[in-house]
C-alpha cells in the first residue's frame, strides 16, 4: 500500500483567459481556456495519511490554514469514497512576489499526489477534472506545453487536454511588481467581473479569439499568438472595470510596463503582455527576441526584477 505519495507540477500561464464561472461550485467556466506551461515555476507535494484530527497543510515548512485543501479533499471523499485524514506537504518554488497563479500548480500537484495515494488509475482527464475542482487553472497544469480547457457544461464535459505539446519558442519575460494594495482573489475577482454590462460580449470574443490563437499556435505564430493574448488580456482586466463594485489589479508600473511593451513592438520587437489577477506583467516574445528585450526592460525598470520562463513539462511523480 502507498503511504507517501509526491508530485511535482508547473505553474501555467493562459494566453486565452479562464474569468467567469457558469457553476461556481464546481469551477465550470464561462470560457473555454488555452494557455502554456512554464518551466521554472512549480509546486512540489506529498501526501500521507495521517490520524490527526483533520486534513493538516505544510506550506513551505510552515502550518498553514488547511480550509481549502481539506475542501478539495472533500471533493475527493465525495467522488473515489472515504479516506482517512491526509497530511500535505507543499513546496512552492514560485517567487512570492511574482504573484503567478501558485493555486494552478499547487492544486495539479495535489490532484497527482492525492490519486498516486488513493491508488486510482492516473487517467489525466480525469486527474484534469479533479485538480478543476480545487482551482480551475489547476486543470491545465497537468500537462506540459499548451494545454485547452474544454468549459463543457457539467463536471463531466469540463476538463483540459494537451493541445500542442511541443515548445514553439515562445518566451515569457515575468515582470515581477509588488503591490501594497489588498489582493483580490481570482475567485472573488471574476465573481464581481461577471456583473460588468460589458462581460457576455468579452465570452464572445473569446470563443472567436481561441480558434484564432490554435491556430497561431499550430503555425508558431509567435506575433500573432501574443497579439491575441494581449488583446484578451486587457478585455479581461477592462471587465473588472466595468463591473458594480470596480476595481483594477494594475498599479502605476503595471501600465508603464505595457506602455513600453507597446513602444519595443512598434520599433519593431516581438513584445505583447498579458496579466492576471495582480499587478505583474508577463512579456510575450520568442527566444531571438528574449536577450534584447529583457536588457531594455532592465535598463528602463531597474527597480522592477524580471525573469524569463520558457514552456515547461507536466505533472511528475517524485
Ligand atoms: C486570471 O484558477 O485561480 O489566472 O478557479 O477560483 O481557483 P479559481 O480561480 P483561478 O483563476 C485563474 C484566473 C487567471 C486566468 C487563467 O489562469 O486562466
Amino acid at each position: 500500500m502507498t503511504t507517501i505519495a509526491t508530485a511535482k507540477a508547473h505553474t501555467n500561464i493562459a494566453l486565452i483567459k479562464y474569468w467567469g464561472k457558469k457553476v461556481p461550485a464546481l469551477n465550470i467556466p464561462t470560457t473555454s481556456s488555452l494557455s502554456m506551461t512554464l518551466d521554472k515555476f512549480y509546486t512540489t507535494t506529498s501526501a500521507e495519511f495521517s490520524d490527526e484530527a483533520s486534513d493538516t497543510l505544510i506550506l513551505n515548512a510552515t502550518n498553514t490554514d488547511s480550509t481549502r485543501v481539506s475542501k478539495f479533499l472533500d471533493s475527493l471523499r465525495d467522488y473515489y469514497g472515504d479516506f482517512p485524514k491526509v497530511r500535505v506537504r507543499s513546496e512552492n518554488h514560485v517567487p512570492t512576489a511574482a504573484g503567478l497563479a501558485s493555486s494552478a500548480s499547487s492544486f495539479s500537484a495535489l490532484t497527482g499526489a492525492m490519486f498516486q495515494l488513493l491508488e486510482l488509475p492516473k487517467d489525466e482527464r480525469e486527474m484534469s477534472r479533479a485538480a478543476r475542482r480545487g482551482s480551475g487553472s489547476a486543470s491545465r497544469s497537468i500537462f506540459g506545453n499548451f494545454a485547452l480547457w474544454n468549459m463543457g457544461n457539467d463536471d463531466k464535459s469540463s476538463y483540459a487536454e494537451s493541445f500542442y505539446d511541443e515548445d514553439i519558442n515562445l518566451s515569457m519575460i515575468v515582470a515581477e511588481i509588488s503591490s501594497s494594495q489588498k489582493k483580490m482573489s481570482s475567485t472573488l475577482g471574476m465573481q464581481l467581473a461577471q456583473t460588468a454590462p460589458t462581460y457576455s460580449a468579452w465570452v464572445e470574443k473569446s470563443a472567436q479569439q481561441l480558434e484564432e490563437m490554435k491556430q497561431a499556435i499550430i503555425t508558431h505564430d509567435i506575433e500573432k499568438i501574443g497579439l491575441i493574448a494581449q488583446d484578451n488580456a486587457l478585455g479581461m482586466h477592462e471587465q473588472n472595470r466595468q463591473c458594480t463594485q470596480p476595481f483594477d489589479y494594475f498599479t502605476e508600473q503595471t501600465r508603464a510596463v505595457i506602455d513600453f511593451t507597446e513602444r519595443c513592438y512598434r520599433s519593431g520587437l516581438l513584445a505583447f503582455v498579458t496579466i492576471d489577477a495582480g499587478p505583474n506583467v508577463k512579456i510575450i516574445t520568442d527566444k531571438t527576441t528574449e536577450k534584447e528585450l529583457l536588457a531594455k526592460f532592465r535598463r528602463e525598470f531597474p527597480e522592477i526584477s524580471f525573469e524569463v520562463a520558457h514552456a515547461g513539462g507536466g505533472l511528475k511523480y517524485v
